[in-house]
């Protein structure tokens, strides 16, 4: 190793095999983790308060060696040296890996653990890169008790970062039968984009559940801790998840000052931090259709359109609804069956579209994803973890070209007997009673036209080719053809 300016520190005996910058909720959490881990871990943030909180905090728990500056930070790391950032996504992004290429030498490596786009990942390695630092753009999921107990880790960036970063890694994540959730995603961008993706198939996976909450609470007229209890039964078949366990505990909670139940007095406005539109606006370039995700995505973004929904409501816009649930003589312990199977069949379209996106995705940028460890890491530690997930990985590994997830045998067997007529008797249900389910009816649509023999795109082209003389393909000879629609309507092959 060649003695640089930088080493001025180094001379100090004990050093650190990891460093984290960025004290906030993430960063202390990531760096406790490391420590609790068996690791001497670097800290430090741009306010020294918050550094010094950690220390008076948690200092005892284990090893840190805090600093004050970035260049004690960086001199007080073992080379090659390793820096996790946890600060906001963005600008301040930035300006730590500029602060860090500057304080660092060749070789040493600098880790963003936050939520960045994963262009902005791939342009930052090669910036990086171009300075002989590595830059490993990671996604890290499970929120703030992943990040101190065992998150899943998706790291991006060169292969040789991984080696010498990828055993600290794997100590700090989750481990489902021993196995690390962490594995190397890919070169450059590739760690960030599954892990958007990831965010993505968590808004569709949040939004089917709310869509199931929904009818059992307004079609059936079940009560939220009766709701609870039906989770909590589903919780313990195919649907088991965290996300599943968690809407039973949330639909269980009463409101202290009102004793009404919580989901009640809590504002139907759904937030977003922009991880899912980015998965939708992504998918939209790569031409593949999420239509789970997107509508997922588009559901928060009505319910958070206040002004309209007051002027709508205010407005009384006609329902056309004419019967009530009793009315249609619907069995409620068949109904909630039906709704079950509904969520379950919603739930495997928006992960066979996530995976899709993940596939595309990786031949665009040719990252060589493999979809099967992708399902192996989000089986622990990150919000979607789920039972689930172990029969992805079985099937990407039975067929790794898997043209859809949908086709896989184990799936194709799950959607048998009874569960797509269950799906559709849900959506015309809610449709009867009015009341909105648009991952459930979208995803059914995806399911019918994935299916379809023939689609409407044949009228479609023929429009096309009335308008903008924009061709046809036959289904009978090979060409490109086109109508004289303004002449004497023959067809042209050319
Ligand atoms: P979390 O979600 O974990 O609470 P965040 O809001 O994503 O955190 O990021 C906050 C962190 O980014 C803080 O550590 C903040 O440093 P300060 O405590 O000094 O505010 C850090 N941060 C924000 N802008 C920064 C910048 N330009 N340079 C360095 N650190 C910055």
């Amino acid at each position: 190793m060649t003695t640089t300016e930088h080493d001025t520190n180094q001379s100090q005996t004990h050093l650190a095999q990891i460093g984290v910058v960025g004290m906030a909720v993430m960063g202390s959490n990531l760096a406790r983790n490391f420590a609790r881990n068996g690791h001497t871990v670097a800290i430090y943030n741009r306010s020294p308060e918050k550094t010094r909180a950690v220390m008076a905090e948690h200092g005892d728990e284990d090893s840190f060696i805090p600093s004050e500056t970035i260049e004690d930070f960086v001199a007080s790391l073992e080379r090659p040296r390793r820096a996790v950032i946890m600060v906001q996504a963005g600008k301040a992004t930035d300006a730590v890996i500029n602060q860090l290429v500057e304080a660092m030498d060749e070789g040493d490596i600098i880790i963003d653990g936050g939520n960045s786009l994963f262009t902005d990942t791939i342009r930052r390695e090669k910036e990086v890169a171009e300075k002989g630092r590595h830059f490993v753009g990671a996604g890290i999921s499970g929120g703030e008790e992943g990040a101190l107990l065992g998150p899943s880790i998706m790291p991006g960036g060169p292969v040789e970062s991984w080696e010498a970063l990828g055993p600290l890694l794997e100590d700090i994540a989750a481990k489902v039968d021993g196995v690390p959730c962490v594995t190397h995603i890919g070169p450059n961008g590739a760690g960030h984009f599954v892990k958007m993706v990831h965010n993505g198939i968590e808004y569709a996976d949040m939004q089917v559940i709310g869509e199931a909450y929904h009818l059992l609470r307004y079609a059936a007229g079940l009560e939220p801790a009766e709701i609870a209890e039906i989770f909590s039964e589903w919780n313990e078949g195919d649907l088991d998840s965290y996300l599943i366990e968690i809407t039973a505990e949330v639909l269980k909670q009463v409101d202290e000052q009102t004793g009404k139940p919580f989901v009640d007095v809590v504002v139907d406005a759904a937030g977003q931090k922009g991880t899912g539109r980015w998965t939708v606006k992504e998918a939209l370039d790569l031409g593949v259709p999420v239509t789970g995700i997107g509508e997922a995505v588009f559901a928060r973004a009505l319910s958070s359109s206040t002004a309209q929904r007051t002027a709508a409501l205010e407005a009384n816009l006609p329902s056309g609804v004419e019967a009530s649930f009793a009315d249609l003589g619907l069995d409620k312990a068949q109904f909630v069956e039906d709704v079950r199977r509904a969520l379950y069949a919603s739930k495997l379209v928006a992960y066979a579209q996530g995976f899709d996106e993940i596939a595309a995705g990786s031949e665009e940028y040719d990252w060589g994803l493999k979809p099967g460890e992708l399902a192996k890491i989000w089986r622990g530690g990150c919000i979607i973890r789920a039972k689930f997930l172990d029969r992805i990985t079985e099937a990407y590994e039975k067929n790794p070209e898997l043209p859809s997830l949908l086709l896989d045998p184990y799936f194709r067997n799950e959607l048998e007997g009874g569960v797509i007529d269950a799906w559709r008797r849900v959506v015309i249900t809610a449709t009867q009673l009015g009341l909105p389910v648009p991952v459930f009816a979208s995803s059914l649509s995806y399911y019918d036209s994935l299916r379809a023999d023939r689609l409407p795109a044949a009228l479609i082209q023929g429009q096309r080719d009335f308008f903008g003389a924009h061709t046809y393909k036959r289904v009978d000879m090979d060409g490109t053809f086109h109508i004289a629609w303004s002449g004497d309507r023959k067809e042209l092959r050319y």
